[in-house]
């Protein structure tokens, strides 16, 4: 393989400020082919700034007429699955953006085709790319933390309901914060622990401030159209033995404009991630430890580039596709206990 031929499915944000940038970044390796997005001018016009080839108003003409090795699917998660499988089935590698799916039974899928294709399914999470995030990787499997037996993650916003996109439309999204921002940082919480099998978990949902008018801190939401919670709650216990708490909001009275943080606690030492501070006894001394000097990586360009090098080395994994489906299995079990008010046993 010359250069990884990619093409884009959606034309919309993440596509435009994300994906296109980061593949540019690295021209020598990739070459953008081809763009497919139901507003086709919208696609058009990204195409025309770009320099992209080939430019569709679906993914299933795109995927037959044109010869690519790589998808970023980069549409509303409702979409994802079809376009995923049928990225996978056109013998593509495929990055989607998160959260993986609306639910488990779809992610369960999107996983068997791509083990089905022998193809590379990577999913959007870029915190793990963060360097808080890989530099507390190192300490815990240096036996740094010992065993991590409690987490907190926190994903809250004091009035950051999107005022664009289908973020308030749960038909087309799957749920609000919780499957939105919640995700992000449940998937970091869960990647440093190790992604332990859940056990029992039990959430509570609650729809208090988006469904009056209020003031947008990103833009004016429709409150009229508001079918999402506000707020998430939650707590997962694992097969391990561990446990985790989750709030995850878009909009509550809190003091932070936004608070997005993974607090992990091992028998050895402990941390929060953004930014990285770990806690330990040493010495008869309880001690903090907090880096002279971290690099500043953007963190969804690693994450597309990670990518990129698994899908040309030739060597690729499935875990990915694997902790989709073990993520989405958490979220519905959270939205699940929250409508019946029960605890789920998984
Ligand atoms: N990783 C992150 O931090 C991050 C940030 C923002 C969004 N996202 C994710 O990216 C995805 C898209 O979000 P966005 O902000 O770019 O939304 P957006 O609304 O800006 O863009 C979505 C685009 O998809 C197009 N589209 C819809 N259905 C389609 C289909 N079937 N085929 C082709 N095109 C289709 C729409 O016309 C639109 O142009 C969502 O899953 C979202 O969760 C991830």
């Amino acid at each position: 393989m010359t250069k990884l031929k990619v093409g884009l499915i959606g034309a919309g944000g993440i596509a435009t400020s994300v994906h296109i940038p980061a593949y540019e970044a690295v021209a020598d390796k990739v070459e953008i082919a081809a763009i497919a997005d139901v507003a086709y001018d919208r696609a058009k016009a990204v195409a025309e700034q770009s320099g992209i080839p080939a430019v569709f108003d679906n993914h299933e003409t795109m995927l037959a007429e044109t010869d690519l090795d790589a998808i970023s699917v980069c549409v509303p998660n409702k979409f994802h699955k079809s376009a995923v499988i049928a990225a996978l089935e056109a013998g593509c590698h495929v990055l989607c953006e998160k959260p993986p799916a609306m639910n488990q039974t779809e992610a369960k899928e999107m996983e068997e085709a791509a083990k089905a294709a022998g193809k590379l399914l990577m999913y959007g999470f870029h915190f793990r790319f963060q360097s808080e995030t890989q530099a507390a990787k190192r300490f815990i499997d240096a036996g740094e933390f010992g065993e991590i037996y409690s987490g907190r993650v926190q994903a809250i916003r004091r009035r950051g309901i999107p005022g664009w996109g289908v973020f308030t439309n749960k038909e087309l999204q799957g749920g609000g914060p919780l499957i939105d921002i919640g995700v992000h940082m449940l998937d970091t919480a869960l990647y440093l622990m190790g992604y332990p099998e859940p056990a029992v978990v039990l959430g509570k949902t609650h729809q208090q401030i988006g469904t009056k008018k209020g003031v947008g801190l990103l833009g004016e939401w429709n409150y009229q159209n508001f079918t999402i919670e506000d707020m998430a709650v939650g707590m997962i216990t694992f097969k391990n033995g561990a446990s985790l708490v989750l709030e995850s909001a878009f909009a509550a009275n809190v003091e932070q404009r936004e608070t997005m943080q993974v607090s992990l606690m091992g028998n050895k030492g402990g941390a929060d991630i953004f930014p990285l501070k770990m806690y330990q006894e040493k010495h008869d001394t309880l001690v903090d430890i907090t880096p002279a000097y971290l690099p500043k990586v953007p963190a969804h360009q690693a994450e597309i580039h990670a990518f990129v090098a698994e899908c040309m080395s030739g060597d690729i994994s499935d875990h990915y596709a694997k902790q989709g489906t073990s993520i989405q299995k958490i979220i519905d079990a959270l939205y699940e206990s929250a409508d019946t008010g029960k605890a789920v046993y998984l």
